[in-house]
């Protein structure tokens, strides 16, 4: 395995700005299911992140480079969440990060008490589910009649066998806000 060329980090004011240009390409916005937002509506769901029940988020960096996108897990309940997540410049798309951004991802949500996750993908997404095939996700059900179809997978053989010291100083924080949740 090579050095690491993502990290996570807080989601801050930068990764917002940055999205805002991301999310100019309709592609993006089709592929992570969002509808079109104006700059207030971003503003103003970047203000509610820390009220927000269940719902984390991270910046994406590119080592060396900056932000390149987002992630999260959301619907956080007491251990399964769903996760979500996009790099933004289409010109890092299918250059294999994808991996590298799933295993950050399970990683802190196993430090988080997490032991299952889930996610929603278009079944048209053919890089995102082979992405998501290839860590393990098996399709559990189609969501309705939008394309899109849920998946999921256990965490806990991971979990005991490969993690030791992931916690960061944030993380009794945020679990702090999963456990609330029950
Ligand atoms: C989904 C995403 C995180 C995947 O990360 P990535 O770094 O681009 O993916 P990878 O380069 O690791 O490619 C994943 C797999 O798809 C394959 N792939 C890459 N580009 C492809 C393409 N254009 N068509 C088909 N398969 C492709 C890769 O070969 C790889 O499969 P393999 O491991 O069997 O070789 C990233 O592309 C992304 O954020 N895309 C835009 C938003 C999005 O789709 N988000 C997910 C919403 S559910």
């Amino acid at each position: 395995m090579g050095p690491a060329r993502l990290k996570l980090s807080e989601f801050d004011r930068r990764t917002l700005d940055l999205s805002w240009e991301w999310f100019k390409n309709e592609e993006l916005r089709r592929l992570t299911m969002t509808p079109a937002f104006t700059r207030d509506q971003q503003l103003e769901f970047f203000r509610s992140i820390p009220s927000r029940k269940g719902y984390l988020i991270w910046s994406i960096d590119l080592v060396g480079w900056g932000p390149i996108g987002a992630a999260g897990l959301k619907n956080c309940r007491s251990c399964i969440a769903e996760y979500w997540g996009y790099i933004g410049p289409s010109q890092f798309w299918g250059c294999g990060l994808g991996g590298e951004l799933m295993a950050l991802i399970e990683r802190k949500a196993i430090s988080l008490g997490l032991k299952e996750l889930e996610l929603r993908v278009y079944r048209s997404n053919v890089r995102a589910l082979r992405l998501y095939s290839k860590r393990g996700f098996v399709a559990v059900e189609p969501v309705d009649d939008s394309g899109q179809i849920r998946m999921w997978k256990s965490l806990v053989e991971f979990h005991e066998s490969s993690h030791v010291g992931l916690v960061d100083e944030n993380q009794s924080v945020q679990l702090e806000r999963i456990r609330a949740l029950g």
